[in-house]
């Protein structure tokens, strides 16, 4: 995710910023850049890759003179990593430099404005729009000018502003995504997270929704939209370094664990305008839809999982038949693809070996080709016809967890789409679906506040040789979830069961004490899986039932059960899979597991 630094004060600002930038690392990005302001006009240098290239070519900060300066990691969402789309962005007359985080959702419709106005833009970014208003509005008094645009833009952002008119100041608003104030002694701060800063100050303001930060290096005035006066409380931060990185937690995969209900609402949101769902650039017609005969969706390991649950969700929308095959089998079985087929690639980092070999069979077969990719620009997202991305952010943890949830969603968001190109779904279903998508964040929400539960029981169990994992149809595909995220961080053997099958075979492993954690959350089922519940009890199983809030009766048969809220059968996926997560998550932590780096594993897989 992109990180934002600004210093004002009476050091030579650029060396300071190259090292808050660099304590935002962590968080990911693929290009940099500064913007100093000298007294007189801004100087800006940036470009794609580490920080070390952006470092090296203003020889570490010592090339740029002056002591006000903002500076930005690009995390790619709207156009790919590059010199040009890099920040900070500079107005067309070079009269303000802007770095942003979030979204600006309306830019293109701003963008269209500005055109007219005779505005020329240099990148593909939404955020070079504020800069362009910025200076349309401008009038002499630099507030008045943020006001305005803040009218303007839609969307989630944190900025941070300088302007050449006035070189002692920076300004900083944000409205969703975090921002905070550095208060030190003859020199201030801005920044998206603490450890920018913490080695120089831990005195802080915690800039809240539509506040603007008026800074100099001798005092902090912030406003609200009518430009009057807020008062505001210091914070004092008391992390240290390595905690502020993982947000206070201690390991990445709970701190992504915990973010999910944001990337998921940061996914959906903007793709949902005036009650409609708008899906970025998709080309996708209703005829080229009519005239597939199957969509065959290929990916590797969780992202492998999710489309196991999205086979059943487009099937049941679309009634077009789905086949779902692991990267690496795919290319390997000489499979049917034409031009009839929709091949679906699903990839967090967009460079996972075996599913790049597979869009690459399936391109030669003729296939269109559809990837749903969280890393922009990525060799998965370059290669396909259209392009779906989950915007997560940045996935630090091996195992994925928020990465795999917005995948999810962004399926949803197909499915639906699909469903009502093709005309196969009422208006009133169409906007139940979009009710439920948009609630998805809140029910999350509301299961990570049970997250007390799945420790307690994790105390418990941490010790197990085996646990199984059983659940039919979208609960088998959260099976197998369940169970590899338990495997690959807590390396406890585990299997996951389509419950019918249990008994051909595997019920012989069930012993006294045997953990099965049974998923039951589609109502159409609930009755059949609680048959196979008992079977596993009859044979000294101890049972994890999962199941929504309507169905207490799981309690008469499972040791445990955990609920989660209802909604409709194809997005429980969504839900079912937060306690499985943190169940896996607390099992690992109790056996002192290396939880973010998992022996053997790697977090992207660029090799066969
Ligand atoms: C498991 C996990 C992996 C990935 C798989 C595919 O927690 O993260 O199974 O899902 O390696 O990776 P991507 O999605 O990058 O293609």
């Amino acid at each position: 995710m992109c990180g934002i630094v600004g210093y004002i004060g009476e050091d030579q600002a650029a060396p300071i910023l190259l090292n808050g930038l660099e304590k935002l690392e962590y968080r990911g990005y693929d290009s940099a850049g500064v913007a100093v302001c000298d007294g007189g006009s801004i100087q800006v240098e940036k470009c794609k890759g580490r920080l070390k290239v952006l470092a090296d070519l203003i020889d570490q900060g010592e090339k740029i003179p002056g002591t006000v300066g903002i500076g930005h990691t690009r995390w790619a969402t709207h156009g790919k990593p590059s010199d040009l789309n890099s920040h900070p962005h500079v107005s067309g007359q070079g009269k303000f430099a802007v770095v942003h985080n979030g979204i600006i959702e309306n830019h293109l419709m701003l963008k269209e404005f500005l055109l007219k106005q005779g505005k020329q833009f240099l990148s593909e970014t939404d955020t070079e729009v504020v800069a362009h208003l910025l200076e349309y509005y401008y009038q002499g008094d630099v507030l008045d000018a943020i006001i305005q645009v803040l009218h303007q833009v839609e969307g989630s952002y944190a900025l941070g502003i300088l302007c050449e008119d006035i070189p002692d100041q920076i300004f900083a608003v944000r409205k969703q995504s975090p921002l905070i104030i550095g208060l030190g002694q003859h020199e201030n701060f801005i920044a998206s997270d603490i450890p920018a800063i913490l080695s120089k100050t831990r005195e802080i303001y915690r800039l809240e929704n539509n506040e603007i930060a008026q800074i100099k290096k001798d005092q902090v005035m912030i406003y609200d939209l009518e430009k009057n006066i807020v008062q505001k409380e210091r914070c004092h931060i008391d992390w240290d370094i390595s905690a502020a990185e993982k947000g206070g937690y201690e390991h990445f995969m709970f701190k992504e664990i915990m973010e999910q209900p944001k990337a998921i609402a940061d996914t959906i949101q903007p793709r949902i305008q005036e009650g409609r769902i708008v899906l970025d650039d998709m080309t996708l017609t209703k005829e080229d839809l009519e005239q597939f005969r199957k969509i065959s969706i290929v990916a590797c390991g969780s992202a492998y999982h999710v489309g196991v649950v999205a086979k059943y969700v487009i099937e049941k929308l679309t009634r077009i038949p789905v086949d779902i095959d692991v990267a690496s089998e795919f290319r390997y079985r000489n499979p049917i693809i034409d031009e009839k087929v929709l091949v679906i690639v699903i990839s967090q980092s967009g460079e996972t070996a075996d599913t790049l070999a597979a869009l690459h069979e399936a391109k030669r077969l003729g296939a269109r080709v559809l990837s749903i990719v969280n890393v922009v620009g990525s060799a998965i997202a370059n290669e396909s016809d259209d392009v779906l991305y989950t915007w997560a952010g940045p996935e630090i943890s091996v195992a994925t967890t928020k990465a795999y949830s917005t995948q999810l969603t962004v399926v949803y968001l197909l499915a639906v789409y699909m469903a009502d190109l093709m005309g196969l779904i009422s208006r009133q279903e169409y906007q139940g679906y979009l009710d439920d998508l948009c609630h998805l964040p809140g029910q999350i929400e509301m299961i990570l506040k049970k997250k007390d539960q799945l420790q307690t029981l994790a105390s418990r169990y941490f010790n197990a040789k085996d646990i199984f994992f059983i659940g039919r149809n979208i609960d088998y595909a959260m099976s197998l979830e369940g169970s590899l995220k338990l495997k690959e961080i807590s390396y406890i053997h585990s299997e996951a069961y389509a419950a019918g099958e249990l008994k051909h075979g595997t019920i012989s492993l069930i012993e006294d004490g045997t953990l099965v954690v049974a998923l039951a959350t589609q109502d159409t089922l609930f009755e059949k899986m609680m048959s196979n519940v008992q079977e596993v009890t009859a044979r000294g199983a101890v049972v994890l039932g999962l199941t929504t809030e309507d169905h207490p009766e799981m309690e008469k048969s499972a040791t445990h059960t955990f609920y989660i809220p209802k909604t409709n059968d194809l997005m429980l996926a969504s839900l079912a899979v937060i306690p499985l997560q943190l169940f896996a998550y607390y099992v690992a932590s109790m056996k002192g597991c290396d939880i973010d780096k998992p022996r053997n594993l790697a977090k992207s897989v660029t090799v066969e």
